[in-house]
């Protein structure tokens, strides 16, 4: 008799995560030995715990990624803390503890690296979890993927199973969200560029000195990370690659919002003028990931900023009809 499939359930496979995650798993060699289960938010509300209960236990997959997330900006953090909280508790805990209850032993829990204390040193390391409080502005999502985070680490601790947490930097790439209320700075900056150029304006203000340091990685970048991570066996991850069970993913390399913006404008093709709007606050000057543990994957990132923004400029040109 034929063996059957193995099933993965990937959750949020609409999202600019996890439809990065589903093209990378169709792409996988071994992908003719899964079936890939996804639901939309109108199908499967993870919200709803009966729902997830039932959908788990009826559809039994023997692996799940967890891409779903009620995700954004500062200023939608920042003002509606209650739905960072709580849907996002909601999620995961519905998804991982129903996970374990339908027999599934391999899970991947996104997080991100807002979950690090505000002061932390640079890099920061996996082990400085919970070292010091968090940035006041997003601190409800902060928590809330914290206690995913110790959910996955209490599952393995007590079960023996085996549930990893991944935390990536600041993100990119095709499907991002280009609301200029709710966005991430690159996608921002791409549609204000695009439109400053359009509208042939003189210049395009910046929040903030344009000192402060970040980290960015394209999320086809991250995906193969995931793939990388996903296929390691149980001893390796746990024994050699992250006893914490949690592994930062980044690309290591930090960039000043000035000279993002810079890039951004020369490759949207603005001729006009940058100004640094300094009444709006910088935040932390630098937030980059400590990548040792990641990197003793072979794992590297393919796309450079500039090529990744290059891609990404003209993902968004395909859709600009719709988003402007
Ligand atoms: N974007 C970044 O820069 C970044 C950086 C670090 C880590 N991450 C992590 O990566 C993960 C995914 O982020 P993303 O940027 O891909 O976010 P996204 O584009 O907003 O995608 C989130 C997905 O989750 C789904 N979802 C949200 N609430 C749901 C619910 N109640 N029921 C069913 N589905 C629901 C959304 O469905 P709809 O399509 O219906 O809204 C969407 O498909 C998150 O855990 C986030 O923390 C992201």
């Amino acid at each position: 008799m034929k063996k059957p499939k193995k099933k993965i359930f990937l959750s949020g496979h609409k999202g600019m995560v996890g439809s990065a995650l589903l093209k990378y798993l169709s792409l996988q060699k071994e992908s003719k030995n899964y079936e890939i289960i996804t639901r939309t938010r109108k199908q499967l509300n993870l919200i709803d715990q009966k729902k997830v209960e039932n959908f788990l236990k009826k559809e039994k997959p023997d692996e799940v990624i967890i891409a779903s997330a009620k995700v954004g900006g500062i200023n939608a953090n920042n003002s509606n803390p209650v739905d960072f909280l709580y849907e996002n508790l909601m999620i995961e805990t519905n998804l991982i503890n129903f996970s374990f209850h339908s027999g599934v032993k391999s899970l991947i829990f996104l997080g991100s690296s807002c979950i690090y204390p505000k002061e932390a040193s640079q890099p920061i390391k996996e082990e400085f979890l919970l070292s010091g409080p968090l940035e006041k502005t997003n601190e409800a999502y902060a928590i809330a993927k914290i206690a995913g985070i110790k959910l996955c680490n209490s599952f393995n601790k007590q079960f023996n199973v085996d549930f990893r947490c991944i935390m990536p930097c600041n993100l990119y790439g095709p499907g991002d969200n280009y609301d200029l209320e709710e966005s991430h700075v690159i996608p921002a900056l791409i549609r204000k560029f695009h439109l400053a150029k359009s509208n042939n304006k003189k210049f395009v203000k910046v929040w903030g000195t344009g000192k402060p340091k970040r980290e960015f990685l394209h999320v086809y970048d991250l995906a193969d990370a995931c793939m990388k991570i996903r296929k390691l066996s149980k001893k390796k991850f746990k024994e050699i690659i992250s006893p914490e069970g949690l592994i930062n993913v980044g690309s290591g390399k930090e960039i000043s919002i000035s000279e993002l913006a810079q890039t951004i404008s020369n490759v949207v093709g603005f001729n006009g003028d940058i100004v640094f709007d300094k009444s709006m606050p910088d935040g932390t000057m630098r937030k980059v990931l400590d990548i040792s543990k990641i990197n003793k994957t072979n794992w590297q990132p393919k796309y450079s900023l500039k090529e990744g923004i290059i891609q990404t400029y003209s993902e968004f040109l395909k859709n600009t009809n719709k988003r402007l």
